[in-house]
């Protein structure tokens, strides 16, 4: 198994660390414009196995023929955000790097699975689908897993349990228009709502939905070690086969009411990528934030063409 990570900055260079020490593929490549960072972390994350103990080699450059024949190629690639800035004031410029990324990754690996990571994510994971003209299930978003990953820690020190015993599931974009959803949140089998008020649950909710942003707060930059993880569990989903049903931007074709577009649902994670949307019950309160999710992915793709029409008039 091979995988690529496009883009060496913080959250690529922690997905290939996280990928390499889960020993599960044979080999990570990291590329980035900057061919010496690349190049550096991936040897620095070398001359870590014999530490971790860990098989997969890593190697590092801006070349993509270093990636020919890649199994996962995960797209980090894009500005981060800054203080004050939204996931989509990124919306033009890393529209155009994460063309130019999957164009040129896609030559050499045509029968890879694309896991977007930049941002504003569902927007991105439509661009490099439409670039890469890959079938929609080979082309998917990491979001869910990311944003259900803080959802649990915040529950879990709320709560003081191990997050090891807490589940959930979220739907929707990628953004503060997200949705959390208590209904199918557990601890241990127990339904969060009879554990917590519900004032208390909705300060959790609204503390995971702007998650990102609070770290953008405290870094003046985002976050990356939570996301390179969530990237690499999707990867080892992929590479084991094994059926992990976790929430990811994926192509809805009428589920949940989204038709045409990428956004976060629960999916069945496996060799094939996305091997199947699961659909689960709303309620009309949860079907209607999904709704308004699915409306500000839906702006926010067409603003990006009217971006588009506009720079090639
Ligand atoms: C975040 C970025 C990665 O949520 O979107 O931190």
């Amino acid at each position: 198994m091979k995988v690529t990570v496009v883009g060496a900055g913080n959250v690529g260079a922690t997905v290939a660390e996280c990928v390499a020490r889960k020993d599960m593929a044979n080999e990570v490549v990291l590329i980035d414009i900057q061919e010496g960072v690349a190049q550096g972390k991936a040897l620095d994350l070398w001359e870590s196995a014999p530490i971790h103990q860990f098989d997969t080699t890593l190697t590092g450059g801006s070349d993509y023929a270093l990636t020919e024949g890649s199994d996962i190629c995960v797209i980090t690639a894009g500005l981060p955000r800054k203080p004050g800035m939204s996931r989509d004031d990124l919306l033009a410029k890393n529209a155009s790097i994460v063309r130019s990324v999957t164009e040129a990754f896609t030559k050499t690996s045509p029968n890879a699975i694309l896991i977007i990571v930049s941002n504003p994510l569902d927007v991105m994971t439509y661009v490099a689908y439409m670039t890469s003209g890959f079938p929609s299930h080979r082309v998917m978003g990491m979001a869910g897993v990311l944003d259900t990953a803080r959802y649990r820690a915040f529950l879990a020190t709320e709560l003081n349990v191990s997050v090891k015993d807490i589940q959930a599931m979220l739907l929707g974009g990628h953004g503060d228009t997200m949705v959390p959803l208590p209904r199918y949140t557990t601890i241990a089998g127990t339904p969060v709502t009879d554990l917590l008020p519900e004032s208390r649950i909705n300060e959790i909710v609204e503390r995971t939905k702007k998650g990102g942003g609070e770290i953008v707060g405290l870094m003046g930059t985002s976050a990356w070690y939570a996301p390179g993880a969530a990237a690499a569990e999707m990867c080892e989903a992929i590479i084991k086969d094994s059926n992990r049903v976790v929430p990811a931007a994926a192509w809805c074709t009428g589920e949940y009411g989204c038709d045409g577009m990428f956004i976060g649902v629960p999916v069945k994670l496996g060799r094939e990528g996305v091997k199947e949307i699961v659909e689960i019950e709303l309620d009309e309160a949860e079907q209607k934030l999904m709704q308004e999710s699915a409306e500000h992915v839906r702006v926010n793709v067409e603003a990006l063409e009217r971006i588009e029409a506009g720079a090639s008039a």
